[in-house]
């Protein structure tokens, strides 16, 4: 079993970095293989509403690093994809990630029916819950179960590090990940 997260922070081990690592850690524990990738220091460009993604599973622009990406989820079984909240919502390449991969599944349908999806956000403190309704909102318009916890999976943070400091926080982001070994076993069984 493979967990793959993506994480749309330009900041390397920064707060993002910080709340999958600790997911990862539970992850390893249960014997189940990850992968991180980031686009910190590269640009995700927008969808160019081309199209002709269509019958090809994957988006046909090879200037930047999603094909690659999208690659990857197709191939995982669970999917983190993780953003900090800039301007009250996921980073801007976050943004473009989700818009391409969103016409890639909207026009190869089920490419991602029945992974699993969740959500991860740090937030200085204002838009946290409009970046998970976003990544959710993706999952949820391609055949994706997604996993809850015992909040929306958001931690507040402002330098890297500080998501330590907010307990509830992490507590919330240790139970998604039990959640999410959880399901990832139950699934397997099926
Ligand atoms: C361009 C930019 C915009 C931001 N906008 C917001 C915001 O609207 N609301 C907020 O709570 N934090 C905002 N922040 C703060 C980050 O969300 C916060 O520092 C977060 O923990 C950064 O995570 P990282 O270390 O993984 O990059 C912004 C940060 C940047 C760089």
């Amino acid at each position: 079993m493979k967990i793959l997260s993506v994480n749309g922070s330009a900041r390397i081990n920064g707060n993002t970095d910080i709340l999958i690592d600790r997911i990862f850690e539970k992850m390893k524990q249960a014997e189940i293989e990850t992968e991180s990738i980031q686009f910190a220091g590269n640009v995700i460009y927008p969808c160019k509403a081309c199209f002709a993604c269509s019958g090809k599973e994957n988006c046909i622009h090879k200037k930047d690093n999603f094909e690659d990406t999208f690659e990857k989820m197709k191939t995982a079984d669970a999917i983190i994809l993780a953003s900090p909240v800039y301007t009250a919502n996921v980073s801007a390449n976050m943004q473009a990630f989700l818009e391409r991969a969103a016409v890639v599944c909207d026009m190869n349908p089920g490419l991602l029916k029945h992974k699993i999806g969740a959500a991860v956000v740090s937030a200085r403190r204002g838009g946290a819950l409009n970046a998970v309704d976003a990544i959710n909102h993706f999952f949820l318009n391609h055949e994706m179960i997604v996993v809850g916890s015992i909040y929306w999976n958001m931690v507040y943070g402002k330098r890297p590090g500080d998501v330590l400091n907010d307990k509830e926080g992490l507590a919330n982001i240790d139970n998604l990940a039990e959640n999410i070994i959880w399901l990832m076993k139950e699934m397997k069984t099926q």
